[in-house]
C-alpha cells in the first residue's frame, strides 16, 4: 500500500500558496490509490515564537481549510502533531542519528534563522529531524510538498538509511518527494522574489483562504505588475513553463499568469494564448473573477466549520487516535531495535 504523509504548520492563516502548492493536491491524492495522512505540525510551528492564545485557533483554522478543500477525515487521517507523542520520541532518536554536518546544509534553517543565527532556537535547527520522524513514523512512501521542501525529503531518506545501516536492519523505507507541476511556488503579490507566506508582515502580499470576494479583488488589483502587454504562448519552453530569461525580466507578471493557469487547471501557454497583447487592466479583473469563483465555495465551507470549533476538535481527536494506532507499534519496534529496556 502506498502511503502519503504531509504536514502544514499552524503558524498563521492559510494562503493561496498553501492551497495551490499543497492542499489542493493533497485532496486529489485521496482518489489516486494512496492512504493519506495529513498533519497540522504544531511542534514545528513553535520552533519560532507562537502566541499561546492564538495557536489553538490557528490549528483549527488550518484543519478547516483542509476539510473545506475536500480532504475527507473519514478517508484520510487528519490530526495535530502534538496529540501523538511518538513524533517527538522518534525525533529524539533521529537527533542522535543525524550528523551536524548534514544539518548545517539545510537552506530553510539559514533562511529562517537569518543573520543572527545565535538567537535561533535549537528546535529550529533540529526541525528537519522532527520532519523525518513525522514521515518515517508511518513508514510513508510518498511526501507531497512544495519545491522548497525537497532538501528536507532528501535528508529524511539519508536519516532512514543511516538508521538502517547503523543498526543493521531494513526497517525504515526511503520516502519519495512528490512535487507537483503548476504553481509549486506561488510568489508574494508585492515582491516576486519572496514566496507568498502566512508570516509576511504585509497582508497585501498574500491571498488568505479566509479572504472574502472584496479582499481578493482588492489584493489582485493592487498586486505589483508592469505596464507591458502580456506576450503570446511562444515564451513558453518545452517543459510547459515560461522561459527563464523571459520570466526573470517580469517575475510579478508571470506569477499572476501562473496563478491563473493553476486555478483554471489550464497550461500557461493556453492562458497566454487567450490574453496575448492585453495589459493587466484586462488580465487582473479576469484573474480576480476566477479566484473568487474557485475560492468562494471553500471560503464559505471554512467559515461554516469554524463556527463549530467543537466539531473540528472531534475531527482532530479521531484523527489522532487513528494516527497513534499506526505510529505506536512502529515507535515500539524502533525502541526495541535501539536496545531500550521495555517500559
Ligand atoms: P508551510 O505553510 O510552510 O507549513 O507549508 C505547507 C505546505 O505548503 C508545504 O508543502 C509548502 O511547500 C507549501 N507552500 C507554502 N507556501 C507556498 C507557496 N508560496 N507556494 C507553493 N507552495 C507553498
Ligand atoms: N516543513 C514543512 C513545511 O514547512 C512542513 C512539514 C512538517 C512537513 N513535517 C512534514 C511536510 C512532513 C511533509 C512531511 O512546509
Amino acid at each position: 500500500m502506498k502511503r502519503i504523509f504531509s504536514g502544514i504548520q499552524p503558524s498563521g492563516g492559510v494562503t493561496l500558496g498553501n492551497y495551490l502548492g499543497a492542499i489542493r493536491n493533497w485532496a486529489r491524492l485521496q482518489h489516486e490509490g494512496f492512504h493519506c495522512i495529513y498533519c497540522m505540525v504544531d511542534l514545528h510551528a513553535v520552533t519560532v515564537w507562537q502566541e499561546p492564545a492564538l495557536l489553538a485557533d490557528q490549528t483549527r483554522q488550518v484543519t478547516a481549510a483542509l476539510v473545506a478543500s475536500g480532504i475527507d477525515p473519514k478517508v484520510s487521517v487528519v490530526f495535530h502533531q502534538s496529540a501523538v507523542p511518538a513524533h517527538a520520541q522518534l525525533a529524539w532518536i533521529f537527533n542522535c542519528v543525524v550528523r551536524l554536518g548534514w544539518m548545517n546544509r539545510m537552506a530553510q534553517f539559514k533562511e529562517k534563522a537569518g543573520k543572527d543565527r545565535e538567537k535561533a532556537s535549537l528546535g529550529l535547527y533540529a526541525y528537519p529531524a522532527l520532519q523525518a520522524a513525522d514521515v518515517l513514523l508511518y513508514h510513508a512512501t510518498h511526501v507531497p510538498v512544495g519545491e522548497d521542501q525537497k532538501q528536507h525529503v532528501e535528508l529524511m531518506r539519508d536519516i532512514g538509511n543511516k538508521f538502517n545501516h547503523d543498526f543493521g536492519v531494513d526497517f525504515f523505507p526511503p520516502p519519495e518527494a512528490m512535487i507537483f507541476g503548476g504553481a509549486t511556488r506561488v510568489m508574494s503579490l508585492r515582491d516576486a522574489t519572496k514566496k507568498m507566506s502566512k508570516s509576511d508582515p504585509s497582508d497585501m502580499s498574500r491571498i488568505n483562504m479566509t479572504d472574502d470576494a472584496d479582499a481578493i479583488a482588492l489584493k489582485i488589483r493592487k498586486a505589483k505588475t508592469d505596464p507591458e502587454p502580456l506576450p503570446g504562448p511562444d515564451v513558453v519552453g518545452p517543459d510547459g513553463g515560461v522561459k527563464p530569461d523571459v520570466e526573470a525580466a517580469r517575475p510579478e507578471a508571470f506569477n499572476l499568469v501562473r496563478i491563473f493557469a493553476t486555478l483554471a487547471d489550464r497550461p500557461v501557454a493556453d492562458v497566454l494564448g487567450e490574453f496575448e497583447g492585453q495589459g493587466f487592466g484586462r488580465f487582473k479583473p479576469a484573474l480576480a473573477d476566477l479566484a473568487i469563483d474557485k475560492l468562494g465555495a471553500i471560503n464559505a465551507e471554512m467559515r461554516r466549520l469554524l463556527d463549530d470549533p467543537a466539531e473540528i476538535d472531534r475531527v482532530l481527536a479521531d484523527g489522532a487516535e487513528k494516527a497513534r494506532g499506526i505510529a505506536d507499534p512502529i515507535l515500539a519496534e524502533t525502541y526495541r531495535i535501539v536496545g531500550f529496556l521495555k517500559a
